[in-house]
């Protein structure tokens, strides 16, 4: 029997897995034995392509909460060792905040910090028992580590779902969540562009080492690729 058809395969649902980390993170999970349910916003080549009899894809926007509403009611019969938020946008990250339009720099609020928040507050019924819900953020969301500067409006985003985050784990806090906000390295996607520091598979494989490791234990970090804590 494949590991994932085993009635103890771990199960994982990953969201905003068309391309770069999320599709990394689809095929690690899958080749270690997990079943995977990976959305997308429209037809993912990269996820149409890994053919594995262990995975489901699914169709949802973050940003819309009747897809998120319908993805929810599809997967009805479902719970989830792991829901992975990975899902997020740059648009004009390299512009200082007063050169970017408002509705632009609050799509990226919207999308980056607001949509994951309640996509958890949607799913939180569906973690299973030892299981963790993990949110993409970034170093850059980190407000004493900002010593460079850069990236502004981006950063005011993944700093603000750090802080939405920690509030929906304390507001569930009888429940004892098991909460992880990942960074996961400066990686070379078409977000992180060429000149990024690692590659995905060096990204994907140390998240999936993190995950694995912490799986259910209670509480709210904020950790890198590597399991390093970083600084709020
Ligand atoms: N790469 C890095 O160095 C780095 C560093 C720190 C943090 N991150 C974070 O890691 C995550 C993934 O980044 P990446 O580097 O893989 O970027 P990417 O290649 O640009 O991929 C972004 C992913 O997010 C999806 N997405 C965007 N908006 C969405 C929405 N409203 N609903 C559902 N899916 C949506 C995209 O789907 P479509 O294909 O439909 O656009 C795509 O799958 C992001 O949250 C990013 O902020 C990346």
């Amino acid at each position: 029997m494949a590991a994932a058809n085993h009635p103890s395969a771990k199960n994982a649902l990953i969201v905003g897995a068309s391309r770069g980390l999320g599709l990394g993170l689809v095929e690690t999970f899958l080749a270690r034995g997990w079943r995977v349910t990976a959305t997308q916003r429209n037809a993912s080549p990269g996820l149409a392509a890994l053919k594995s009899e262990a995975l489901t894809i699914e169709t949802a926007d973050i940003d819309d909460d009747a897809a998120v509403s319908g993805l929810h009611d599809r997967l009805a019969s479902q719970t989830f060792d792991l829901v992975f938020v990975v899902a997020g946008v740059a648009t004009q990250a390299h512009d200082p905040l007063h050169a970017v339009p408002r509705q632009v720099a609050a799509q990226v609020y919207l999308t980056n910090a607001i949509s994951p928040v309640r996509f958890a507050e949607t799913f939180r019924d569906r973690l299973a028992p030892g299981g963790s819900l993990v949110f993409m953020s970034s170093i850059l969301g980190s407000v004493g580590l900002n010593t460079s500067g850069g990236w502004e409006n981006y950063r005011a985003s993944k700093a603000a779902l750090n802080t939405l985050v920690r509030s929906f784990a304390i507001r569930h806090q009888a429940e004892a969540l098991s909460v992880v906000l990942m960074h996961p390295g400066w990686v070379r996607t078409e977000m992180g562009g060429a000149e990024a520091d690692i590659d995905v598979a060096t990204s994907v494989g140390g998240m999936a080492d993190v995950i694995e490791a912490r799986l259910g234990q209670p509480g709210t970090m904020y950790l890198d690729y590597r399991g390093e804590t970083l600084a709020w």
